[in-house]
């Protein structure tokens, strides 16, 4: 077939718009794709509109050498051999994929796909989705998948913010359907280097949600560890020493917020038709939890917090990232104003305007740590807060950011933890 460009990426967020800039990269002519006009905007002024190490110097690359273009229009896609979509797949709320941006962007293509074209679902999707869109493929446009058009998933398992380094390391995993597609899409994928891993489509599905279900549930133990030491009154660090040291047979992970936009929905894909239903419900209702959790703690030794000023450090989802899609910490705030509580926010990273460090802990009666920011993980913060805090203030810290071993530290250990921040 004749294109206009080797490949196109519909979805140009997170995922996608970090894809299409290594692809440009590696000399492809691209297409991004997206129906956000701020998306657009941004790159084409040279911006980028979230935060990706490398990902600016890459676009400034790849503009100058004009690899790449832009489009609002899902159709111009079809201009491209390859064409990979990166678009969000939600849960509803009563435990189904939400397809939708999927079937809307497979309606605006069918039309213009012609033979010898690919269609790879990179986004994370429910067991069988490839095959179903394959079989759209062939239930409209009477094409035999595998040989006349080639339809592949290969999910997404790169962390946001790692994207440089592991799309040149991370195994790609590819499951073609029919004949020749695995082939025609690994071939498509090995231009960054990594292992191209061939399977079934439904395998590939699975490996991928089950990659996330593992994280998932291995922050949960610790969690709910977390919880039950503060019941019988025990420290849960000393509890993870004891469980750790020097024990041959894997180990405890650190508890701490778990969520953001994969973890928290990604485990609905397998829930849906679950041999085991509610089990992995449970593992989210306990990591949903810990917020609840540390307010009523801080209750627990502060009484009511109503007018009571409280710091939050952090908004992101996870440490060293602007990504606040499905975070806990806007939980925990929702949970904290409820509560009457004067709630003051510190987040280095977020787009949004927050307080600075000093304004927000400054006469604060508890400051809890949200988000593990590397920049908050340092003496210097946590000096910072003992200057600006209140002298009896209560530091909440699941992280254990400071080694201090505490999840609620009371007044007097503030001053100790200051004290080690000094000899730090
Ligand atoms: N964010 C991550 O770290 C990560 C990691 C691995 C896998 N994933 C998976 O990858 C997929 C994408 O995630 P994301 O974080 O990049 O989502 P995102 O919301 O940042 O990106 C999706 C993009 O698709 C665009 N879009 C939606 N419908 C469109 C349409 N009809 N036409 C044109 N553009 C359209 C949106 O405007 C958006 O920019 C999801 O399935 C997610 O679960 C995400």
């Amino acid at each position: 077939m004749n294109s206009s460009y080797d490949v196109a990426i519909i979805g140009t967020g997170r995922v996608g718009l970090p894809l299409a800039l290594a692809f440009a990269d590696r000399g492809l002519k691209v297409l991004g794709v997206d129906h956000d006009p701020h998306i657009l905007e941004a790159v084409r002024a040279g911006r980028m509109p979230f935060e990706e190490p490398g990902a600016l110097e890459v676009l400034e690359r790849v503009s100058a050498a004009g690899s790449i273009a832009w489009s609002d229009r899902v159709a111009d896609a079809a201009a491209a051999r390859h064409v990979v979509t990166t678009l969000g797949t939600p849960s509803f709320s009563h435990i189904e994929i939400d397809l939708s941006q999927i079937r809307s962007v497979l309606d605006e293509l069918l039309p213009h796909l012609q033979a010898g074209q690919s269609l790879t679902l990179r986004s994370t999707i429910a067991p069988r989705t490839t095959e179903f869109v394959a079989g759209y493929l062939a239930k409209h446009r009477d094409f035999v998948v595998g040989q006349d058009i080639f339809v592949a998933h290969a999910p997404e398992r790169i962390a946001a913010g790692k994207f440089f380094d592991e799309i040149v390391s991370l195994p790609c995993i590819v499951g073609g359907v029919g004949e020749r597609s695995g082939e025609v899409v690994g071939e498509l994928f090995s231009i960054f280097g990594a292992r191209i891993v061939q399977t079934t489509p439904v395998q590939a599905e699975l490996a991928k949600i089950w990659t996330n279900i593992l994280r998932y549930a291995t922050f949960a133990l610790p969690n709910l560890l977390m919880m039950d030491c503060e019941q019988y009154d025990a420290n849960v660090f000393v509890v993870f020493e004891l469980i750790n040291r020097d024990y041959p047979r894997g180990g405890m992970a650190q508890p701490g917020f778990t969520a953001g936009t994969c973890l928290r929905k990604d485990f609905a894909f397998s829930e849906e038709r679950s041999n085991a239903p509610g089990m992995l419900l449970a593992v989210s209702r306990v990591n949903e939890s810990v917020p609840l959790f540390l307010v009523e703690g801080m209750k627990r030794r502060l009484g009511s917090l109503s007018g009571v000023k409280v710091a939050v450090l952090g908004l992101a989802f996870k440490s060293a990232t602007d990504d606040e899609r499905d975070s806990l910490a806007h939980k925990l705030v929702r949970l904290l104003e409820r509560e009457l509580a004067d709630v003051a926010i510190h987040d280095p990273w977020v787009v949004g305007p927050t307080l600075s460090l000093a304004d927000a802990v400054a006469d604060a009666a508890a400051v809890v740590v949200a988000t593990n920011h590397p920049e908050f993980c340092t003496a210097e913060a946590l000096q910072a807060i003992a200057a600006g805090a209140r002298e009896d203030a209560l530091v909440v810290d699941p992280w254990d950011c400071w080694d201090a071993g505490q999840v609620f530290a009371y007044a007097a250990e503030l001053t100790a933890l200051t004290a080690l921040a000094e000899t730090v």
